[in-house]
């Protein structure tokens, strides 16, 4: 992505308008959402990102269900491509997925052998022994259960001396690996991606990140408390997951409805960092009901 300043990157305004086809979704995934996107879009001041005419939403019943339908996806390119690059996403979202992934690998139908893994963000400040840090949660919920090899697991190093000139290697391990195959994400639920929170840019590459009050407020559940929660983090920026070559967003409850109405139906903003993807060729969104519930029927 480039940017040529910030008064080109703020407020994209639109769509506005949408028509909405229901279907039916393959392999029994129920019922599909497509939002085809008004021409309004095409003339946004973004460079270099292609207008999406298609996104593929499907709606799940339950986090059960989307974790499957999720699940499914991520194994269904593990197959296609043993030595696939996984962006992976930490949080409540994707646990039930990456259990479904243990399932899989369990019954011998998935092998991580191969998979390389490069995770969204950290937190500044949590070393790897901490039960909070996303590098202990990543080895807890996924890479300790699976054969995947440890060298090949990618997690931000929120500890590093100097922040700056990590967030240029995790850029650049990134690149030397060739890019994200599928990118799984989460939502926040003021629709920050990673931990890319609303802002006045859409920040580009890898950096370091002031989290926002209600982000705090919202993964304090995890901590002692609040005054326990990092004040920073390091993330992929928004040009990182915007290269993945595929993006799967999962949602699931009410609490995030506004965020994925707003992220998909809204205007294309930095003040809304997800309705960035409004702009990626591929994504696909795995909502259950009561995420979809404030999208426009
Ligand atoms: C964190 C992570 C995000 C995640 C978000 C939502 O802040 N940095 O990557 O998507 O929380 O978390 P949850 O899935 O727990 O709602």
């Amino acid at each position: 992505m480039q940017s040529s300043g910030r008064a080109d990157q703020a407020q994209i305004q639109g769509p506005g308008n949408f028509e909405r086809k229901r279907g039916r979704a393959e392999a029994g995934a129920g019922a599909v959402r497509t939002a085809v996107h008004a021409d309004r879009l095409q003339n946004a001041r973004i460079c270099n990102l292609r207008r999406k005419k298609d996104m593929r939403i499907y709606e799940a019943n339950d986090y059960q269900d989307m974790s499957r339908k999720a699940a499914n996806i991520l194994a269904a390119q593990i197959i296609l491509k043993p030595d696939c690059v996984l962006g992976l996403a930490t949080g409540s979202s994707p646990i039930g997925t990456y259990d479904q992934l243990v399932e899989g690998y369990n019954r011998g139908d998935l092998n991580f052998a191969e998979v390389k893994t490069v995770n969204l963000d950290e937190y500044i400040g949590l070393d790897h022994e901490n039960d909070q840090s996303y590098y202990y949660f990543m080895h807890s919920h996924l890479f300790d259960r699976v054969n995947i090899d440890p060298a090949n697991t990618n997690v931000p190093d929120g500890m590093a001396e100097d922040i700056d000139a990590e967030c240029e290697r995790y850029e650049k391990l990134i690149r030397s690996l060739g890019g994200v195959d599928i990118q799984l994400l989460g939502i926040g639920r003021n629709g920050h991606i990673g931990f890319n929170e609303p802002s006045d840019i859409f920040d580009k590459m890898t950096h370091c990140v002031d989290l926002t009050e209600s982000t705090i407020e919202a993964n304090k559940r995890f901590f002692a408390s609040a005054d326990d929660v990092p004040k920073q983090a390091v993330s992929m920026g928004i040009g990182t997951i915007m290269k993945a070559k595929k993006i799967l967003l999962i949602a699931s409850g009410e609490d995030k409805a506004d965020a994925v109405a707003q992220a998909f139906f809204g205007p294309v903003t930095p003040e809304m960092p997800a309705s960035i993807l409004q702009f990626h060729s591929d994504v696909v969104v795995i909502a259950d009901s009561a995420a979809l519930s404030k999208c426009p029927k």
